[in-house]
């Protein structure tokens, strides 16, 4: 295996290979946890193992590795914050929500399955990355509760974040910069930071380079849903596996709608300085957090 810090291609060799990793520790994890009905669980299995970019995991391992952290004890925090990462998806694609068809290239989980298994799909799956977590190999007792604490995105979380994108949806522009980017950083940088946070406790880091993580992490969780906006806006729902342009038809509150496209280019390019700055003092072992950082920012779905 190549070393951290390796060039560019080892880089790229090492992100695919936690991917693959991941995909074999979330089935285990399926398999591990049966459901009591079949269908919830198959439920499961399609809103978890059909495809994803697994950026969440993946930033669990490059945040641990560069601290030195063994691929084995980043596993249930990688797996724990995809499974919650993929039950908000489950729920922000329901008819209450945002009430989309397609998701990863698959009908969403209501669609292929019905609204009810679609609710309880997505509470199974956020109480199975918490009983993952729980489980956690390779780490101490106050690592894992640090890490169970990070994982709890709630009200003042990942889900106070979808209440105010809920809240602003059909105002659109009308909502401001400031609380716009207070929606993001809470709707998708929660997890984002719950995800780097969690690497950095599982190998120990220091207070100041949990520091430095978090500003990486807070950039780049509000330009990975800045990208997100501007691809509902240029992308196609072929390359994106999602519906484009629902942000518009809903009139969401977004970088686009607020700024337009230009400033939202403009803003991601700022967001990618702020989170290089971020790494520059890890040097060479920030390599595997950089190449994540330009993937947010440059990323086609
Ligand atoms: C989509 O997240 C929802 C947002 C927070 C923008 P991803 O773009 O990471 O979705 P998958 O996991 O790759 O499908
Ligand atoms: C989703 O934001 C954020 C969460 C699921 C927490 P979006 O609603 O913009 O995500 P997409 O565009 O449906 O993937
Ligand atoms: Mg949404
Ligand atoms: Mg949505
Ligand atoms: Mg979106």
């Amino acid at each position: 295996m190549p070393e951290s810090g390796a060039g560019a291609t080892g880089i790229a060799a090492r992100l695919d290979e936690w991917r693959q990793r991941i995909d074999r520790v979330l089935a285990a994890a399926l398999d591990a946890h049966p459901a009591a009905e079949p269908r919830l669980g198959d439920a499961m299995r399609h809103a978890v193992l059909l495809g994803g970019k697994r950026i969440r995991p993946l930033l669990v391992y490059a945040a641990g590795d560069a601290f030195g952290a063994d691929a084995g004890a980043l596993d249930a925090p990688a797996a724990a914050i995809e499974l919650v990462h993929a039950y908000s998806l489950v729920h922000d694609d329901l008819p209450a929500m945002d009430d989309d068809a397609l998701r990863r290239g698959q009908p969403t989980v209501h669609v292929a399955f019905d609204e009810a298994t679609a609710i309880l799909a997505g509470d199974a799956l956020q109480s199975l990355a918490f009983a993952v977590l729980a489980d956690a190999a390779g780490c101490s007792d106050a690592a894992r509760v640090e890490m169970l604490r990070e994982l709890a995105a709630g009200a003042g979380g990942m889900c106070g974040g979808q209440a105010l994108d809920l809240a602003a949806t059909g105002t659109g522009a009308a909502t401001g910069i400031d609380a716009l980017e207070r929606l993001h950083a809470l709707k998708t940088g929660a997890l984002i930071r719950a995800a780097v946070r969690m690497g950095a406790i599982a190998a120990g880091a220091g207070a100041a380079d949990r520091n430095r993580l978090d500003a990486y992490a807070d950039a780049l969780g509000l330009a990975f849903q800045v990208r997100d906006d501007l691809l509902d806006v240029e992308g196609e729902s072929a390359t994106l596996g999602k519906t484009a342009g629902k942000d518009v038809a809903q009139d969401k509150a977004t970088f686009p709608a607020l700024v337009g496209i230009a400033g939202s280019r403009e803003r991601l390019e700022r967001l990618g300085g702020a989170l290089r700055d971020a790494l520059a003092p890890l040097g060479s072992r920030g390599a595997a957090l950089a190449e994540l950082g330009t993937v947010a920012i440059h990323r086609s779905h």
